[in-house]
């Protein structure tokens, strides 16, 4: 049993994320169906956090909730210190577009606009209105990811591996604390998964950004800090690597 003090230590800011006895429940045809029971995590601001489990685990959820896309059933869960449970949509909305950038698993670029402007659109969804200065980050945002050559292209003229690339760009065009990715080389093979990984790498300990990530990717896994198993909507262990830093 914890202390009081320790108690109060473990829930000083600085976290990132914390969750505490979070349970959700969705409802499937009448019957009430367990997706998260009872999970307790914390990540620290500025970590790399890993997801693993097997597909059904909860890993999307425990995102979904992160971002604010869903409320606990049960229990409180902390993101950069706003109380997901006690937040209305617009507050939670709000607090995404200034705070969490959302890499998915399967893109989700908007179809009608072009690389650049799937990036550009963050930043005037956060309020940026200076366009020519949005223009000039975009662009050092698609080099990063190394498609200026892409830049005009829809997503459809894109190959998975780009669209995601894309898709990282945008995550970071609104320069969010907390960046979320869904199984980002999940769709992708091992060496197009590479350069995703090289990209979730390059934002590891950069300013101080803090990772939430779900995985299968070994790549992935070996650069978290922490690891959290989840199985059956269940937290098993968390590893905490011992890092030789050099
Ligand atoms: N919107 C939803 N409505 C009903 N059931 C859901 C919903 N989202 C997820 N689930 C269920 O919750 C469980 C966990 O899902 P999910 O978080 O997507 O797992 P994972 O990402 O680990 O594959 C699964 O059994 C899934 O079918
Ligand atoms: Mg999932």
């Amino acid at each position: 049993m914890a202390s009081q003090d320790e108690e109060t230590e473990v829930r000083a800011p600085g976290l990132a994320v914390d969750f505490l006895d979070v349970s959700k429940e969705y409802i499937v045809n009448g019957k009430p169906l367990k997706a998260l029971s009872s999970i307790t995590l914390n990540v620290k601001e500025g970590e790399v956090a890993a997801i693993v489990g097997p597909s059904g685990a909860g890993k999307t959820t425990v995102l979904n909730i992160i971002a604010g896309l869903e409320k606990p059933s049960q229990g409180e869960a902390r993101v950069l210190g706003l109380d997901v449970n006690a937040s209305n949509e617009h507050s939670l909305s709000a607090f995404r577009s200034a705070n969490i950038g959302f890499i998915f698993q399967s893109y989700n670029l908007v179809s009608t606009l072009t690389a650049e402007e799937n990036v550009e659109l963050m930043m005037e969804l956060a309020g940026w209105s200076d366009s020519g200065r949005n223009e000039k980050l975009t662009a050092e945002l698609i080099s990063m990811v190394g498609l200026t050559d892409r830049a005009k292209h829809l997503p459809a003229q894109l190959s998975g591996g780009e669209q995601q690339r894309v898709a990282i760009a945008r995550a970071i065009a609104n320069d969010p604390p907390l960046i979320l990715a869904d199984e980002p080389t999940g769709n992708l093979d091992q060496k197009t998964g590479l350069e995703i990984v090289k990209l979730l790498a390059r934002l590891k300990g950069e300013k101080g950004k803090t990772l939430v990530v779900t995985t299968h990717d070994d790549r992935i896994v070996e650069m978290a800090d922490v690891i959290f198993h989840l199985e059956n909507g269940s937290l098993g262990s968390i590893d905490r690597p011992a890092r030789v830093r050099n």
